[in-house]
């Protein structure tokens, strides 16, 4: 009798079996890799309706981040500032700059600048800046330098699993509260030894409260 099927095909169901879904999961794999946020939103960097820039303000000039996002440490934004804060130096300083021109066109009643969103969390997740700060994390764990940054670009993910490696194990991103703004302030190199109640958990600055970063779901999405 004529051989249909050669001996060989004997192992194809084994093999669809093994391989089908190995290669699915590579599949699934490589999308979830690239699609999730680590690699959608690290380095978004929309171009700005005026062109300020950190570096030069933050970085150059010394400015305390509070000075312009003023809400920070007592709200949950970090108040993006109207157009009256430029405009106590710009009043005087490169007063007829091209590039400022869309600041004094607001300032004298105009639009609101629509500044672009660069950092933003679906609506379904809480964020508040104010605990963050009082626990001592500071604006360059979540943010990056900043004051080297001609245009913001987002620098880390903001995704589920980069809030909840922190909140598991706090203690080497805590700094001393009034450090949060100090950009060259470097946690790892940094000579500081943190408040630790007596099972060794991370406590606040006066070392009255440990610190305890949710990580129940109700925590997060409320
Ligand atoms: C002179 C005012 C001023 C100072 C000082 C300043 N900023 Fe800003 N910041 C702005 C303005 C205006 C924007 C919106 C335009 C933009 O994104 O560049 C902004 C945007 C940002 C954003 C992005 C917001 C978003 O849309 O997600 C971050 C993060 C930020 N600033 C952090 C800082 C930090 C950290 C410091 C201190 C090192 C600082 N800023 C100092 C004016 C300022
Ligand atoms: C623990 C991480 C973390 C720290 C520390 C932090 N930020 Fe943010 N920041 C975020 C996240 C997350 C968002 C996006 C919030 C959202 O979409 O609800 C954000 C948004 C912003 C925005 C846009 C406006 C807003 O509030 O949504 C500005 C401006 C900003 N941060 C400035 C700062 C400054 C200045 C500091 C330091 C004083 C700072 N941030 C410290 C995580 C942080
Ligand atoms: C504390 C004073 C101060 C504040 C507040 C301030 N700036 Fe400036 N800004 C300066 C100085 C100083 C320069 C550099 C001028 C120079 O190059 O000689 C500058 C330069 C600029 C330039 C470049 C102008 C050009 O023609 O090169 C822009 C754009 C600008 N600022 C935007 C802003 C915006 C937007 C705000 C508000 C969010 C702001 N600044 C707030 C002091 C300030
Ligand atoms: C680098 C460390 C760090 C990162 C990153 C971080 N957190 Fe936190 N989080 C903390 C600390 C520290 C506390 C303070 C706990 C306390 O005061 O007991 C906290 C507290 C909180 C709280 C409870 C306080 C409140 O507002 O009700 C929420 C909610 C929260 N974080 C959400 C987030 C979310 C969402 C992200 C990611 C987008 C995030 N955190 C990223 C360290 C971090
Ligand atoms: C520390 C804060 C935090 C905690 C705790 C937390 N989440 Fe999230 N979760 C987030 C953030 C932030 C996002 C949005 C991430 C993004 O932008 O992709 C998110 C996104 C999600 C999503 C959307 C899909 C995804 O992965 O992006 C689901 C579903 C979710 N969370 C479920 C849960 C469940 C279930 C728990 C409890 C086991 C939980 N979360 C605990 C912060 C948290």
């Amino acid at each position: 009798m004529a051989v249909i099927f050669p001996r060989w095909t004997n192992i194809m169901p084994t093999a669809v079996a093994v391989i089908v879904p190995v290669v699915g999961a590579v599949v699934v794999g490589v999308i979830w890799y690239w699609f999730s946020p680590m690699f959608t939103d690290v380095g978004y960097q929309p171009e700005q309706p005026v062109a300020f820039s950190h570096r030069l303000h933050a970085g150059e000039m010394g400015m305390d981040c509070r000075y312009c996002h003023n809400t920070v440490e007592r709200a949950a934004m970090a108040a993006i500032p109207p157009t009256n804060t430029c405009m106590n130096c710009h009043k005087v300083v490169k007063a007829d700059s091209e590039k400022l021109s869309l600041i004094r066109e607001s300032h004298e009643g105009g639009e609101a600048v629509e500044w672009v969103r660069v950092h933003m969390l679906p609506d379904y997740a809480y964020f508040n800046h104010a605990p963050h700060l009082s626990a001592g994390v500071g604006c360059n764990t979540c943010h990056g330098q900043i004051d080297e940054m001609d245009v913001v670009t987002q620098d880390q993910p903001l995704s589920m699993s980069w809030c909840l490696d922190c909140h598991r194990d706090p203690g080497p991103n805590l700094r001393p509260p009034e450090e949060v703004t100090n950009m060259d302030w470097d946690t790892e190199t940094a000579d500081y030894t943190r408040q630790v109640d007596a099972e060794g958990h991370p406590m606040d600055a006066s070392g009255t409260r440990t610190l305890v970063p949710p990580d129940n779901c109700g925590g997060c999405h409320r």
